[in-house]
């Protein structure tokens, strides 16, 4: 009786872990990234919707003062914007479209990480409805301070 009641057991914790199993695969595929935001930054949380809308993980930060993150992180001045993030080596700051992003995971070029300087109206997070989006640059950015042109939207 205790062998026969220790199968069905055994059985119960397969189907439960096949059960896990299916249910990882929906999940976000890929590295996490980690947002740093202020707490009330409207524009900041839906930047996170329109990442977790295209597939990545995140995990949020609220800091009242983000200008210790940007100076870390070596965001240079002229390309700094409301959010600053990490993700598996890289930094974003501002408005970087989750495209821009998987680009930057695949390609894995020598840059520190990229940015959408400033926050254009119409990049993801920063819609406004019945306001023309304007034209903006996802910058990529060195040690340096070196801004280049990575993608233009
Ligand atoms: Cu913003
Ligand atoms: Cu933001």
């Amino acid at each position: 009786m205790v062998i026969r009641s220790l199968a069905i057991a055994l059985v119960a914790a397969a189907v439960s872990m096949t059960g896990t199993t299916s249910a990882q695969r929906q999940a976000p595929q890929g590295p996490t990234v980690q947002v740093y935001k202020s707490p009330t930054c409207g524009c900041c949380a839906n930047w996170v919707k329109h990442l977790q809308a295209n597939g990545f993980a995140t995990r949020v930060m609220e800091l009242e003062n983000l200008s210790e993150i940007k100076a870390t992180h070596n965001i240079p001045g002229p390309a700094q914007s409301c959010h600053t993030a990490t993700v598996d080596g890289y930094v974003l700051e501002g408005h970087v479209p989750a495209a821009d992003v998987r680009r930057l995971l695949n390609e894995r070029p020598a840059v520190l990480g990229l940015a959408v300087p400033g926050m254009p109206i119409g990049s993801p997070g920063m819609e406004v409805p019945n306001v023309k989006p304007q034209p903006y640059n996802v910058m990529s950015f060195d040690r340096l301070g070196q801004l280049k042109v990575y993608s233009s939207h």
